[in-house]
């Protein structure tokens, strides 16, 4: 048993998620939660909302509320959308914890006592009428190295870079609209990562990521690491503060940049969970304290990578403490929606609790994992989502456990029957079952989720070729126990397929396994039995339709309402 710590980047606090945000990110690292924990290993899944920053000052603001109450709202919100669809954080903490609050103000004390940190004074746009100073998203214009127009003042959308609010061509200000800008003296902490470039190349070169995950950290050290600003003139964040942790002099009412606190609550969110639940956190992050032997594992989608893959490991390098790195860093692409992007602020797309509005959690997590952005964008669509569902779902799945629970239900006592020795036939179904199990295991060790679901759906489809060939419902009518074997097998394929559906699949599973009196949903390993698992005699008992067939009307509304192009 290894310990494995898993993190999914942190949600805004800006409103419920939508579909993108959760196929990116935090499906893809509870799904492998799940799987890790039923092989048995010690987990844990920690993720937080992101409250810092302009984009919480914004929507507060354009919420018509106080920035504490608004996420003190949110945070509720996305903590029940995230127990809606399941995901199984060990912890779902806050990045405006005190517990970050210490963290973030004790990395920015040791950066700067090591000569990474300091002050300096930094030209910042200043909207006149607005009457402050205009950071990050506070500011928009058009981005000096592809001309979206639109671009936001930390980074471009539609190229990806990280920018500077000073960088644009033609700003405005977000709040007003107003170009009556000027740039003006402010002073600031810098975090200096020019100098770290070769350090935190070397380490990158060190990790075992996804080849997105490599290629942008390289793109983002080739371009060129600059100094950069890590603290800002807003009221909402973690306090920057002197030696003796007061207002420091000439920096009073400044806070951290929310991208230099919000990977910290990584950390910040296990001591939350520590302390709730009486764990020892220290033994989680600190090398020296017992994380040595710990995996850890972070989910993403690509335009958080650079984050990660630099600006987070200088602050973490460059502390010269004994902190636990990433080792395996698993990035996403975009899930797009009718040839644009899903998007938070224009509310495009689906979002998590419309969603469950439509259909349960596991039509969502099956659709999205199985068929998510992975390698490459991957576009949502209603039919899509309509055809793989029926197909997968209802038609594989759903209708294989129904047809033979229910048949054993009417023709073999309610019970699993018994029948005697089974041969060659089943013989063979291990031994496909096995190779079958074999690959999906692979592919979830490698964090191949879209490989994974095919290799799950392939071994359910074999449990389907099976019954066609022993045909019990044929059998019985001239020999009771081959039709027993085959009923016999059928619901051992029940409880198997019930524990391959688990990580994706989580409540559906339990269904399943229910179906058949089991409650196992560990995930199967290369040698245990799996044909005969079931004690002869077990009662079993239909669940009902498992998965309804998503109809053409079903379709027909669902584009009409969330204006998917049809
Ligand atoms: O892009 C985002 O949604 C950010 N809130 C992700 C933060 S991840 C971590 F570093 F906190
Ligand atoms: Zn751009």
């Amino acid at each position: 048993m290894s310990r494995i710590l898993i993190t999914s980047a942190l949600p805004y606090i800006n409103g419920i998620k939508h579909l993108g945000n959760l196929a990116g990110s935090m499906l893809p690292a509870d799904v492998w939660a799940r799987f890790k924990r039923g092989q048995g290993h010690d987990v844990l899944y920690i993720c937080a909302t992101d409250e810092h920053g302009t984009p919480a000052e914004l929507a507060a603001a354009a919420a018509g509320q106080d920035v504490r109450t608004y996420c003190d709202e949110q945070h509720q919100i996305q903590k029940q959308a995230g127990a809606a669809f399941n995901l199984s954080f060990d912890w779902f903490g806050r990045s405006s914890s005190d517990a970050n609050r210490r963290l973030t103000q004790h990395f920015a004390r040791v950066l700067e006592a090591n000569g990474l940190m300091e002050e300096r004074v930094d030209r910042m746009i200043y909207s006149v009428d607005d009457g402050r100073f205009l950071p990050d998203r506070y500011v928009e214009g058009t981005c000096p190295h592809c001309g979206h127009v639109g671009a936001r003042g930390d980074q471009c959308d539609n190229c990806g870079r990280l920018l500077d609010p000073t960088d644009l061509i033609d700003p405005y200000s977000a709040v007003s609209g107003s170009r009556n800008l000027e740039v003006r003296d402010t002073r600031h902490l810098y975090l200096l990562q020019a100098g770290m470039a070769d350090r935190i190349r070397a380490w990158v070169d060190s990790k075992d990521w996804s080849s997105l995950a490599k290629s942008i950290a390289y793109k983002h050290l080739d371009e060129g690491l600059i100094d950069r600003g890590m603290t800002r003139d807003l009221k909402w964040g973690v306090p920057v503060v002197g030696p003796d942790g007061g207002p420091r002099p000439g920096m009073e009412g400044k806070v951290f940049y929310v991208w230099f606190d919000a990977p910290i609550e990584y950390i910040a969110a296990t001591e939350e969970w520590a302390e709730a639940k009486g764990g020892d956190w220290r033994s989680w992050w600190r090398t020296d304290e017992g994380a040595d032997d710990v995996r850890y594992v972070q989910f993403m989608g690509k335009d958080n990578v650079a984050f990660h893959t630099v600006s987070f490991p200088a602050t973490i390098l460059g502390s010269e403490e004994p902190w636990k790195t990433v080792d395996t860093l698993k990035a996403f692409n975009w899930l797009n929606w009718y040839g644009g992007k899903f998007s938070t602020s224009q509310k495009r797309g689906v979002f998590m609790d419309q969603a469950l509005e439509l259909l349960p959690a596991d039509y969502w997590r099956w659709h999205l994992t199985a068929y998510g952005p992975e390698g490459s964008d991957a576009a949502f669509t209603w039919e899509q989502f309509q055809s793989t569902t029926n197909k997968d779902l209802a038609d594989v799945l759903g209708n294989f456990v129904n047809r033979i629970v229910k048949f054993a239900e009417s023709k073999m006592d309610g019970v699993v029957p018994d029948g005697g020795a089974a041969g060659d036939l089943e013989a063979r179904l291990e031994a496909d079952l096995r190779a079958g199990i074999a690959e999906a295991t692979e592919a979830f060790e490698a964090l191949e989720f879209r490989k994974a679901a095919q290799a799950i759906r392939a071994v359910w489809v074999l449990g389907n070729e099976y019954l066609q060939v022993a045909a019990p419902w044929t059998a019985l009518k001239t020999d009771r126990d081959a039709a027993a074997v085959g009923v016999r097998t059928g619901l051992n394929l029940v409880a198997l397929f019930a524990r391959l559906a688990a990580p994706i699949m989580p409540e559906t599973a339990t269904r399943i396994a229910a179906s058949v009196g089991a409650t196992d949903l560990s995930w199967p390993s290369a040698d245990e039995p799996l044909l005969d698992v079931l004690p002869r005699g077990r009662p079993v008992t239909a669940q009902g339709v498992l998965f309804a067939k998503i109809e053409d009307a079903q379709v027909a509304e669902w584009s009409e309402r969330f204006g998917g192009a049809s």
